[in-house]
């Protein structure tokens, strides 16, 4: 199974989200392939905000060789589910989505709850990351 992760900049919020659904596939022993990719383009290239890979590192998870792509139409057929942390990156994929069928694999991560952008405010990191992992905790129980 394949699965995108999708925030805004792809440097915060989804590059935890691809280290931790992967890292529990992979403890879980299943064939799950994670990526991720953000709706904006200004941080391509880059890897994770050191914040995050500080955050991911002391829960035992390194993301650090992880590099920013954006989000491009070709996601919707290469990936199975596609997950999003808010209500904005739902509405931008969700537009881009070539149809109804393609579209219906765009999820918030958490159901009907957003991960906040932790961008701006350093003592949001651990809260997005518990935040994340809750979210893919359920993901694991719900499609495994
Ligand atoms: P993310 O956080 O969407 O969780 O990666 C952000 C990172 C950078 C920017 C916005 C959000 N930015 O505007 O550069």
């Amino acid at each position: 199974m394949k699965i995108l992760m999708v925030c805004l900049g792809n440097i915060c919020r989804s590059p935890l989200a691809e280290g931790v659904m992967q890292h529990l596939a992979d403890e879980h022993d299943l064939d799950w392939k994670v990526d991720s990719a953000g709706t904006g383009s200004w941080h391509v290239g880059e890897g994770p905000d050191r914040r995050s890979v500080r955050t991911a590192r002391n829960h035992g998870i390194d993301i650090s060789k992880q590099v920013c792509r954006q989000f491009r139409l070709s996601d919707f057929e290469r990936f199975d589910h596609i997950f999003v942390m808010d209500r904005y990156n739902l509405s931008d994929v969700q537009s881009m989505a070539p149809d109804e069928g393609l579209a219906s694999k765009v999820r918030l991560l958490l159901g009907n709850r957003e991960v906040p952008d932790p961008y701006y405010d350093d003592s949001q990191f651990e809260p997005v990351f518990e935040l994340i992992e809750g979210g893919c905790k359920d993901i694991i129980k719900l499609l495994r």
